[in-house]
Order: structure tokens, then C-alpha cells, then sequence
């Protein structure tokens, strides 16, 4: 538990730096989109580990990426994050009440309300990249607008969360039981650790080292999720759990039993870090990160 417990600042000072920015970029207005407003504000504040924000700004750190903009990607990609549990938690999807340890968007306004509030978030998310503030090389921007699209879409978290529910009703093996959590969960991560490299203009050979550690990272952090669902406190947690049983749902822990979903992880764990060879102190949190993800009890 050192490396998280050592993490703890970290993540108590991104959810403080999240949390101001949003209350400045989201405004409530004086008509009748207030509600909206107040419900997107709702879903982003106050809660969640902001691992991925953390990812974007130890992954700009490496490259000495300027905080302020680097902040502007970490809001981006947490904006998107949100959008996807928002959705997740709706009655057609996961059907659940507590998100973050608060009643779910849908529970406090409306399903209507849910899905816009996740529509809008999606939007804020690409208005935040495409901004000239983010980066002053268009190009810049264009990639960082383009490898979010990816990671968010078909060929990322939206396709694979119709892996996900096609996960209830079908058997998958391992490789595909893989391919869906990368797609769910590991694309998004993905993003938010190639956002360094972007920002940073590095070069392909770092950007792969990257991408390595991303890979196995997001992976690891699945199945921790999974491991979660089966062993976790749910007053810990801030959700329901053991829902993936009850759905009947194809996941690493149903496939491999919990023990060796844990030595799965760890294995990941393992290779992430080792990915990340090439570099000195400098990636230190994002050694801690990839610790913290599969020793976290939330
Ligand atoms: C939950 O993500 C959904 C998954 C992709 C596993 P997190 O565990 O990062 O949720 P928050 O942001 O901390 O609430
Ligand atoms: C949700 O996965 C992943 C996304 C929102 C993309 P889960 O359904 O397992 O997440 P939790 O357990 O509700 O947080
Ligand atoms: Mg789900
Ligand atoms: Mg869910
Ligand atoms: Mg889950």
C-alpha cells in the first residue's frame, strides 16, 4: 500500500485543480438550459479518483508540457469519462442509483437529462482540445482531437461497451474478453497517457513506450474493477457491486476465477512499469499511478 498511500497528495491536489475548473468553465446561465448546466456540474465535481486527469498531467510532465494546458486535456478527457458513466449508470444500460458515492444524473433529474448531460460533456471535451489555448500548433490540436475521437467511438469506449452488454448474453473467451476491456476502459486510458507525447511533440519511439505502458495499465485497471465488483465494499467503492455476477457477465475474475485475475494484474502491473525503462525519476508518478491502480480498494 506505500505507493498509494504516497500517491494520495497527488490525487487530493487534481481533484481540487478538476473540480475549479470546471466550476469556472461551467457557469449555470439565467434561462432555461440551467438545469443542464447544473446537472453536468453535478456528474464532473466532487468525487471520482481523477486517474485519468492525473495520467495527462504526469504524462505532460515528462515532456515539461505548461500545466495550464496540460489541465485543459486532463478536463477534456475527464469530461468524456464522466459522459461514459453517466450513460453507463442509465436504466438501459447498467440501470444503477449511486455513482461516486452520490445518487446517478438520471436519479437526481431525469433520463431525458442524463443523456443530454452526457451529450454536452462529450462536445465540452472537444471544444476544451480545439481550443488555440490547449496548443498553439494546430496540429497539435487536430491530434489531440483526433486520438480522442478514436479512444471515445466505435473503435474505442462505445464499442466496447456493446461488447460489454454483448458480455451478458455470450461466453467470450480470453483474447476477446481482452479486446472488449481495451476497448472499454483501455482506449480512454490510452488517451489520457499518449496526451504527453502529443503535447509534448515527441517523437514515435518514446510515444511506443508510452503506449506499452498504457496498454497493460489499462488493462490492469479493468480487471482491478472487475476484482472490485466481486470483493469490494460498495461504501468504499461509492457503487453498487457484484452486478457483473448477477448479469451473468464475462469478465476476466468469471473467466479465471479471482486469484488469478489478481496475478493477472499484477503481471500487467509488472510490464507497465517495465515499459517505462527509458525513463528516469521523471516518471516516478506514473510508476505510483500504475501501483495504485490494482492496490485500490475504490
Ligand atoms: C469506472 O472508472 C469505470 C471504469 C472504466 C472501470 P473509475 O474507477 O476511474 O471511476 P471514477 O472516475 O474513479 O469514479
Ligand atoms: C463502465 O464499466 C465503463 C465505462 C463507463 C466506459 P462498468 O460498468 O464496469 O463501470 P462501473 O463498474 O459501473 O463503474
Ligand atoms: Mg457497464
Ligand atoms: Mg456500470
Ligand atoms: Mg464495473
Amino acid at each position: 500500500m506505500q505507493a498509494s498511500l504516497s500517491l494520495k497528495p497527488a490525487i487530493d491536489a487534481i481533484g481540487e485543480a478538476v473540480d475549479a475548473r470546471f466550476d469556472r468553465l461551467l457557469a449555470v446561465p439565467n434561462d432555461p438550459r440551467a438545469t443542464l448546466y447544473e446537472a453536468m456540474c453535478y456528474a464532473l465535481m466532487g468525487g471520482g479518483k481523477r486517474m485519468r486527469p492525473l495520467l495527462v498531467v504526469a504524462s505532460c510532465d515528462l515532456f515539461n508540457v505548461d500545466r495550464e494546458r496540460a489541465m485543459r486535456v486532463a478536463l477534456a478527457i475527464e469530461a468524456v469519462h464522466v459522459y461514459s458513466l453517466v450513460h453507463d449508470d442509465l436504466p438501459c444500460m447498467d440501470d444503477d442509483d449511486l455513482r461516486r458515492g452520490k445518487p446517478t444524473v438520471h436519479k437526481v433529474y431525469d433520463e431525458a437529462m442524463a443523456v443530454l448531460t452526457g451529450d454536452s460533456l462529450f462536445a465540452v471535451a472537444f471544444e476544451l482540445l480545439a481550443d488555440e489555448a490547449t496548443h498553439e500548433d494546430p496540429f497539435v490540436r487536430s491530434e489531440l482531437v483526433l486520438e480522442l475521437a478514436r479512444a471515445s467511438g466505435p473503435a474505442g469506449m462505445a464499442g466496447g461497451q456493446v461488447m460489454d452488454i454483448a458480455a451478458e448474453t455470450q461466453t467470450f473467451d480470453l483474447p476477446t474478453t481482452t479486446r472488449l476491456q481495451q476497448l472499454k476502459t483501455g482506449a480512454l486510458i490510452g488517451f489520457s497517457v499518449e496526451a504527453g507525447a502529443i503535447m509534448g511533440k515527441v517523437g514515435p519511439a518514446t510515444r511506443l513506450k508510452l503506449k506499452g505502458y498504457a496498454r497493460d495499465l489499462g488493462l490492469a485497471f479493468q480487471i482491478a474493477d472487475d476484482l472490485l465488483d466481486v470483493e469490494g465494499d460498495p461504501e468504499l467503492a461509492g457503487k453498487a457491486l457484484r452486478k457483473d455476477g448477477e448479469a451473468g457477465k464475462s469478465t476476466f475474475v468469471s473467466l479465471l476465477g479471482v486469484e488469478r485475475a489478481r496475478a493477472q494484474a499484477e503481471m500487467l502491473i509488472d510490464q507497465a512499469i517495465h515499459h517505462l525503462q527509458g525513463f528516469g525519476p521523471e516518471a516516478d508518478l506514473l510508476r505510483a499511478i500504475a501501483r495504485f491502480a490494482i492496490e485500490r480498494d475504490r
